[in-house]
């Protein structure tokens, strides 16, 4: 089987290439990146080290950029791909409030350009990454989204995330295009870049800075590790049924505020520094506009089908914290000119002295 995997540089697509590889031996990867500031090819040295011209083939590319994602898909380039799955997406919410731009670009053009050729070159199936942020939001308490569920994306980001599975669907309902989508809730592990919420705090936290908590931290997040995330995708490439969407979550909820007290205890507890001065760095700042209050997923079709977590946030949250401390080489390589830019436009009227 030769899966096309798009954005394999990134967080969960680097996790997911080297997952795959491992679990399925008859298996090829093709990865088509853009690099962006997200996208890390240091993110996958081991397995290009392991793999590269043999099971696993790396291209630079932009999946909107019709000539080259045709060519990717006639197998001019690489080997001709069975199975897609789409990572690529610009994925961070506070950035898509700065600049919608890419998010249109890459999530809802990219994501056409890579169905049409998938369908003009014929492939067996597309996995089509997508978020439970499309649903919008929910009170605090109890209820959980559905598949069948209205999308009310409320950021840039996540009306992009929409509109890309809309187009999915629209492929298969009146092309018979077989693609899946799936709806995952917020990941943990490593290689997260460290713009997003756990890897932030757990590095400011290491370097004595703020700790920027928006609001008054209240907002919850279901959380998966991203490895049981991979699985998932893994098991649906068997088990899944064309036209269908999958929530893919845990139940595993928390709100921020809480999540940032356990990160720090865990940075304390490995790190030698004393709790009390990483909890005197917490700062409540400005809310993100149009911030979601609680995502949830009802993530029954998928128990029934036969996949379950296999970890609980308690086991694997104290080793990813330890991840990133033992990782601070790649932390410090990711963090770019470009991303220092980001956090101080972002954050510069956030914290004082961020
Ligand atoms: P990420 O930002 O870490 O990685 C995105 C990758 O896509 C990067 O390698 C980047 O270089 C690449 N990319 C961006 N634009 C591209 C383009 N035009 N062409 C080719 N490559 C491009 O994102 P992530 O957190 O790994 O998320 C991956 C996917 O999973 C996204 O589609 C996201 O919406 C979805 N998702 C993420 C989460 C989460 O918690 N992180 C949860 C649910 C769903
Ligand atoms: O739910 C799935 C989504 O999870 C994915 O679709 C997105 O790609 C991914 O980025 C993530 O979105 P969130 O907005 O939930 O993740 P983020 O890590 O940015 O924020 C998590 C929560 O923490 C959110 O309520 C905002 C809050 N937060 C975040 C940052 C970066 C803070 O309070 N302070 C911060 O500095």
């Amino acid at each position: 089987m030769i899966v096309l995997v798009t954005g394999g540089a990134g967080f969960i697509g680097s996790n997911f290439v080297r997952f795959i590889l491992e679990a399925r031996p008859d298996c090829r990867v093709v990865n088509l990146d853009k690099l962006t500031y997200a996208g890390n090819l240091d993110n996958l040295r081991d397995v290009s080290h392991r793999w590269e011209g043999d099971r696993y083939f790396f291209i630079k590319g932009d999946i909107a950029h019709r000539p080259l994602v045709r060519e990717i898909f006639s197998g001019e380039k690489a080997p001709k791909p069975d199975v897609v799955v789409n990572f690529a997406a610009e994925s961070h919410v506070d950035r898509s409030i700065i600049d919608s731009t890419p998010f249109v670009e890459t999530n809802i053009k990219g994501t056409q350009v890579l169905l049409d050729a998938a369908r003009e070159f014929g492939t067996e199936l597309f996995i089509h990454v997508s978020t439970d942020e499309v649903y919008g939001s929910l009170p605090l308490g109890d209820g959980r989204f559905k598949e069948e569920d209205p999308l009310l994306p409320n950021s840039p980001y996540s009306a992009a995330k929409a509109a890309s599975d809309l187009l999915c669907r629209a492929y298969y309902r009146t092309h018979g295009f077989p693609v899946i989508v799936t709806r995952c809730c917020n990941n943990y592990g490593p290689y997260q870049f460290p713009e997003k919420l756990i890897p932030l705090m757990i590095l400011n936290a290491l370097e004595g800075k703020p700790l920027p908590v928006y609001g008054d931290g209240k907002n919850v997040r279901e959380w998966i590790h991203v490895l049981d995330h991979c699985r998932a995708l893994d098991f649906l490439i068997d088990h899944g049924e064309p036209g269908e969407i999958y929530n893919i979550g845990t139940g595993e909820e928390k709100a921020n505020i809480d999540m940032v007290r356990d990160l720090i205890a865990h940075v304390a507890s490995l790190s030698g520094k004393p709790l009390e001065e990483l909890e005197s760095l917490i700062a409540f700042v400005k809310d993100r506009p149009g911030h979601d209050l609680r995502y949830a997923l009802n993530s029954d079709k998928l128990l029934k089908l036969g996949w379950s977590p296999g970890c609980s946030l308690e086991e694997r949250l104290r080793e990813t914290v330890s991840w990133y401390l033992e990782n601070r080489d790649w932390c410090d390589r990711v963090r770019s000119g470009e991303y220092r830019e980001y956090y101080e436009k972002w954050y510069g009227d956030r914290l004082e002295g961020g």
